[in-house]
């Protein structure tokens, strides 16, 4: 269901007693967000809105200037942001996409200042692992590779992203969940730095292919050069800790992809083959 519709949001709230909402859903591809920034603040923007308000409706929360004193008990919002809100660290880039998860933040932070809604915030790096959708780094690499296609590497393959299993993400979310305090922000990474071209070439040797297969070509729009973020205050406040070495998430994540084919041969051959002649329609 879409978060934007009211009527079918009131719905789920009315059939389930729901305590906690976990906002996931999101517009989240950059290459995306530089073609068609309106849907981005449409589903980031007003959607989070419409959850915080169908939650603040149900939980009858008014504003007072007690927290969890009227209302339900023991319930909360949290909203998955992303590290991207904090921009590069090295070139400024700014993408509607990121704008428009900061400007999430904000709204879900006004609805605890305004209304006392009880909220937490999560900021993670980048995510890898299973089911994640091909027009990201590793699955388009992972398959393209695997298809022996050209690599599309944006610029010099340069940049640098901190990486982190989907299931550490998981973990912290629900550490937060339950443990962390009303209001915070949590950041969440992997400390895990590496360059694009680093996980080009790893994925390349570990399917035995050519590096020949890599194809620089002409850069991201604003390009963000580093991300990194600071997780001490979800490690040493409430003791998470990731489980994943990077060697071994990312190698289970190439034999996930290598023995689900058909998952992937199913989106590739829908609505994404247009978005790649779109992106790529140069490459082979
Ligand atoms: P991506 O997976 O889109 O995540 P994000 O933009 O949120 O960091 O991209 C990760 C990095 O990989 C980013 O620096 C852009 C780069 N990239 C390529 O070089 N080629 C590609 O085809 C894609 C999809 C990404």
């Amino acid at each position: 269901m879409n978060i934007c519709n009211r009527k079918g949001l009131e719905k789920v709230f009315k059939e389930y007693s729901i305590d906690y909402v976990v906002n996931f859903a999101a517009e989240s591809h950059v290459d995306r967000s530089i073609e068609q920034p309106e849907i981005f603040l449409q589903t980031n923007i007003i959607g989070t809105q419409m959850l915080l308000d169908t939650a603040k409706h149900h939980w009858k929360i008014q504003p007072n200037d007690k927290y969890c004193t009227d209302y339900k008990d023991g319930v909360k919002f949290l909203q998955i942001s992303t590290d991207e809100v904090y921009g590069s660290l090295i070139h400024e880039g700014k993408f509607a996409y990121s704008a428009s998860k900061a400007s999430a933040d904000m709204i879900v932070r006004a609805y605890k200042e305004t209304y006392k809604m009880p909220i937490n915030i999560t900021r993670c790096s980048n995510n890898y692992g299973p089911y994640q959708f091909p027009e990201k780094l590793i699955p388009l690499m992972i398959s393209n590779c695997k298809n022996s296609k050209d690599l599309p590497v944006y610029g010099d393959g340069m940049q640098i992203r901190d990486w982190l299993h989907v299931e550490d993400h998981c973990s912290a979310i629900d550490t937060v969940l339950h443990k962390g305090e009303n209001g915070q922000i949590y950041n969440i990474g992997g400390d895990n730095e590496k360059t694009n071209i680093e996980i080009v070439r790893l994925i390349i040797d570990k399917l035995g292919k050519s590096q020949d297969l890599i194809k620089y070509v002409k850069d991201r729009l604003g390009h963000d050069k580093r991300y990194a973020i600071d997780n001490t205050k979800i490690t040493s406040g409430l003791g998470w800790r990731p489980s994943y070495t990077f060697e071994q998430g990312i190698n289970e994540t190439i034999d996930w992809y290598l023995n689900n084919t058909d998952w992937v041969e199913d989106i590739i051959n829908g609505e994404h083959k247009n978005y790649y002649k779109n992106m790529y329609g140069e490459i082979s």
